[in-house]
């Protein structure tokens, strides 16, 4: 618009407003032309005239704010019929309808389009609520029709949104088409008659978000709705209509309620000293606020929104449990597989601060309470859960069944209303035993995990029972072993394991559920710092309890690689092996999470004057050969035949019955280098349990995790750490000791006090053995590790070992050398990068 028009628009319209400000009516005699003419309410609140939208150049006839400086429209009359020019004229036409006109055109654009019975003597007046009004001029002034009975985008206060099923006019809020065009878009805004009703938005027939059903003070959906000293609301639910009715106390407080083309729906105030709109309130809110984003019978929990953020009901698991595994929860839950719910023991288990399930094909009966709606629900079988209809009505009145799908729950954290579910006979002895099922937000354990778990269990379990008739037999046969268990046995109870976890794949966890998890990775939090990293404690919203190693950046490996290998080493599934979650990649940030062991790792207790004696002998053997059957997964059961590199006491961990763990398996693999012997630039490990080959040529096997284990094995039964000083013997370690005594068949010497008499000899001279032949110089000289577990398992004739290597101690004593450099001889991982 060029500046001479606006210039002659402003002068008109001062013009006007001095002539016709007063006039708020259109009548036969007096009609509004597109050349700026307007009517304005008397209160001057709101004005009705012509109007472009946007950028666009249409015209349209609208309703604004007369106050309001940025044109703010509220009402619009030919949304889909624009008028091109400048020609348009709003009047009353010859059948008493107010109608708007192209020019001299006889055929309205848009008309009120109501059958007159009765005078047609009409005029149309723009009242100070916003409301259009067309009144016979008769001594009745009745009203034939009105603009808030055909709302565009806004909801004014005192605006009437529902339906009246006497007259079948049912008020609905359409959003524009986009802000340049006012024309009836996709998102509508209405309320739904059916079962019990409720408010929703929808985009086009699909419910986007559903305000809900009332509750008696507000919609299910909107719990921070308030009648207060500023908004009113009244809910009419009567045989002749479901309306809801918006109001404000002080009609000088200027609000509107608006459906966005995007799919939201706004509350707007008018801040008259700063002069702009403010957002009061919006929805949908939150991902639990889209439609039934949990599926069928499944709910949405916003606190979980950094786990998953889905449940299933009680007695429901998920449909797909492999997308429920990838956090989409989309085609939610089934009744699970279980005892009959009907007649049968059933009961309900109670859902706290629940947005209750979509009520469009929900039974209500509102004539009786709680305590009866139960009985009513019990004796049906068809009817899966109930609640109160007005549950803030009096401390609930009403009685709302469900009969199919639970669709569209979610909970709050401090809003909302019970909901009782109905489940069978098992889930209710379980779920009532255990309380409430949902408190506060913080919830039961997913079921999916307890169904997981419960196989975990049921393969342990059985594998335990074979391995005790086993020993029995074995006991029977009184032949020496130490365990019980063979080979053989084992890797079938270890497919039963496999099977029962491989559950899609591994998950990834976001940095910031990490974070959380570990208070930032507080320093309070850590439990360690070993060569790849520090590792913390970690507690996830489910209240799991997790160890997180935050790898350090220069893995070597890029993120695609770096995934690949995390991807395979988390198959890797054995009792012996620390249990990976999970990892977190997030930019220059990887971890891996694990299960939480209680009990540290195995130095903290063999080293461990007072703590020693907890393990006697019994334990010790079983500890080890928990080791050995680690590694020889690693080596040989697992199908990426994994060196470990760094095996040592502080990478044992040990569970809550004292169960060895070997942790940081993997390690190397990750840090570069998967052949299954090789030569590395990088050498990894930790000096005093590293093989010689290993240690100075970087030439590394599964031997020379067979020789760490050897020191490990030694260490374990004397109790002393390799790098521990002799004074008879000051240049050797604890390979070179206990051989020097073995040669003069002292070794029995060598044996952990701690241990009292708990040992027996045999035993005890056994271990020393194959300790030793473990640790030769020779790598082939070395047995396997599966000749490792055989030994260790059965009563056989065991070779002479030969004269172990050993990394003799410089007169530094804590600093060794080798040929090729010096590293820390402590506990700590090195990784050192030889020149070659
Ligand atoms: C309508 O107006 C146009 C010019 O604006 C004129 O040419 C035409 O004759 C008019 N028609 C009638 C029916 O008055
Ligand atoms: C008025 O209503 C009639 C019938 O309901 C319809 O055929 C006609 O197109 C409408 N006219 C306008 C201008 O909306
Ligand atoms: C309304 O009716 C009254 C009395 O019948 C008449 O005096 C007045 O002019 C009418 N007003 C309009 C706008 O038609
Ligand atoms: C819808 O919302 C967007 C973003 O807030 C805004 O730009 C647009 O003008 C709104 N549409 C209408 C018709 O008010
Ligand atoms: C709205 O409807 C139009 C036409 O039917 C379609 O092209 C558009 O994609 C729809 N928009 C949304 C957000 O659904
Ligand atoms: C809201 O309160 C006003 C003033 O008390 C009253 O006139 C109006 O009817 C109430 N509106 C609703 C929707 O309850
Ligand atoms: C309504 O609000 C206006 C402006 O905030 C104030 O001046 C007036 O006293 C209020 N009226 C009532 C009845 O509270
Ligand atoms: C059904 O209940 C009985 C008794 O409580 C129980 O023994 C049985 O295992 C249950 N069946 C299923 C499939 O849960
Ligand atoms: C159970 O409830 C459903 C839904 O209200 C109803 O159709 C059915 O007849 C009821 N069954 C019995 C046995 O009352």
């Amino acid at each position: 618009m060029n500046p001479v028009k606006w210039l002659v628009r402003i002068l008109f319209l001062l013009f006007l407003s001095h002539l016709s400000i007063s006039a708020d009516t259109i009548t036969v005699d007096h009609f509004i032309r597109d050349n700026g003419e307007v009517v304005v309410s008397s209160g001057k609140v709101f004005a009705l005239g012509f109007f472009s939208p946007g950028s666009s150049r249409n015209r349209y006839v609208g309703i604004w704010y007369f106050q309001v400086p940025e044109q703010t429209v509220v009402w619009v009359a030919n949304r889909d019929n624009p008028v091109k020019d400048n020609s348009g004229n709003l009047r009353i036409d010859g059948r008493g309808n107010l109608a708007l006109f192209h020019g001299n055109q006889t055929l309205p654009v848009w008309s009120s389009n109501i059958s007159i019975t009765g005078t047609r003597n009409t005029i149309a007046q723009i009242l100070d609520s916003g409301n259009l009004v067309l009144l016979q001029n008769d001594t009745g002034r009745a009203v034939v029709w009105q603009s808030f009975d055909y709302p565009t985008n806004t909801l004014l206060p005192f605006m009437k949104l529902g339906l009246s099923f006497r007259t079948g006019l049912n008020r609905i809020i359409t959003s524009w088409k986009s802000p340049d065009d006012p024309g009836i878009g996709n998102c509508s805004y209405r309320i739904n008659p059916s079962g019990f009703p409720q408010l929703y938005l929808y985009i086009g027939s699909a419910p986007r978000w559903r305000t809900g059903s009332w509750t008696g003070r507000r919609w299910s959906g909107v719990p921070e709705m308030t009648s207060n000293y500023i908004f009113n609301v009244s809910f009419v639910n009567t045989a002749d209509e479901v309306s809801i009715t918006y109001g404000v106390t002080n009609s000088s407080f200027i609000t509107r309620m608006v459906t966005n083309e995007t799919g939201i729906q706004q509350r707007f105030t008018w801040n008259r000293e700063a002069k702009h709109w403010i957002e009061f309130w919006d929805a949908p809110k939150d991902q639990c606020d889209f439609y039934g984003h949990c599926g069928p019978n499944g709910y949405c929990n916003p606190v979980h929104s950094d786990v998953f953020e889905c449940t299933c009901f009680p007695g429901f698991v998920p449909k797909s449990s492999q997308e429920w595994y990838l956090r989409d929860g989309g085609r939610g839950c089934v009744k699970k597989p279980g005892n009959s719910t009907c007649q049968n023991g059933e009961g309900f288990v109670k859902v706290e601060h629940a947005k209750v399930p979509d009520t469009s094909a929900a039974r209500v009966d509102m004539s009786i309470g709680l305590k009866q709606c139960e009985v009513k629900c019990l004796r049906n079988c068809s009817c899966v859960a109930y609640a109160s209809a007005y549950a803030e009505s009096d401390g609930g009145i009403g009685c709302l069944t469900w009969h199919g799908d639970l669709v569209d729950a979610r909970t709050y954290t401090d809003a909302g209303q019970d909901l009782y579910i109905r489940v069978d006979a098992n889930d209710l002895a379980r779920y009532t035993t255990k309380g409430p099922f949902h408190k506060k937000g913080v919830l039961a354990i997913t079921i999916v995990s307890a169904i997981v778990l419960f196989l975990i269990l049921l393969a342990l379990l059985h594998c335990s029972v074979r391995r005790l008739r086993k020993a029995e037999r074995r006991k029977r046969k009184n032949t020496f072993s130490f365990t019980s268990s063979s080979l053989f046995e084992d890797s079938i109870c270890e497919k039963e394991i496999d099977e029962s976890r491989r559950n899609g794949d591994l998950p990834f966890f976001d940095l910031s559920t990490i974070a959380a998890a570990t208070n930032n990775f507080s320093t309070d939090n850590k439990l360690g710092q070993g060569g790849f990293g520090p590792v913390y404690k970690g507690v996830l919203f489910n209240g799991k309890e997790i160890a997180v190693k935050r790898l350090s950046k220069h893995s070597g490996q890029g993120v695609q690689e770096f995934k690949n290998e995390i991807v395979l080493i988390a198959k890797l599934q054995h009792r012996n092996l620390v249990r990976m979650l999970g990892c977190c990649i997030e930019g220059e940030e990887k971890m891996l999470i694990y299960e939480f062991l209680p009990n540290k790792s195995l130095d903290s207790f063999i080293f461990d004057d007072s703590k020693s004696s907890l393990l006697d002998w019994k334990k010790r053997l079983e500890i080890i050969c928990g080791i050995a059957r680690g590694i020889l997964y690693l080596h040989q059961d697992s199908r990426l035949r994994i060196i470990h590199r760094d095996l040592k006491a502080s990478n044992v961990l040990l569970d809550a019955e004292m169960n060895p763990k070997i942790s940081d398996f993997g390690m190397a693999r990750i840090f570069g280098g998967d052949q299954i012997e090789g030569d590395t630039k990088r050498v990894v490990g930790t000096y005093g349990y590293m093989s010689p080959e290993y240690a100075m040529h970087g030439h590394f096997s599964t031997k020379s995790d067979v020789y760490s284990f050897g020191v490990l094995l030694l260490e374990i039964i004397t109790g002393k750490k390799n790098s521990t000083y002799f004074p008879d013997n000051p240049s050797s370690n604890l390979v070179g000791h206990v051989w020097d005594l073995w040669e003069e068949d002292k070794a029995i010497e060598t044996v952990d006090s701690a241990l009292a008499d708990s040992y027996s000899a045999d035993e005890f001279l056994k271990c020393v053995q194959i300790g030793l032949l473990c640790v030769q110089e020779h790598a082939t000289d070395r047995p396997t590790m599966s000749t490792v577990v055989f030994m260790l398992s059965n009563e056989t004739a065991l070779p002479l070992p030969k004269q172990p290597a050993f990394i003799v101690k410089t007169q530094k004593g804590d600093e060794i050398s080798t040929s090729e450099g010096t590293g820390s001889v402590n506990d700590a991982t090195i990784t050192m990068v030889q020149a070659r």
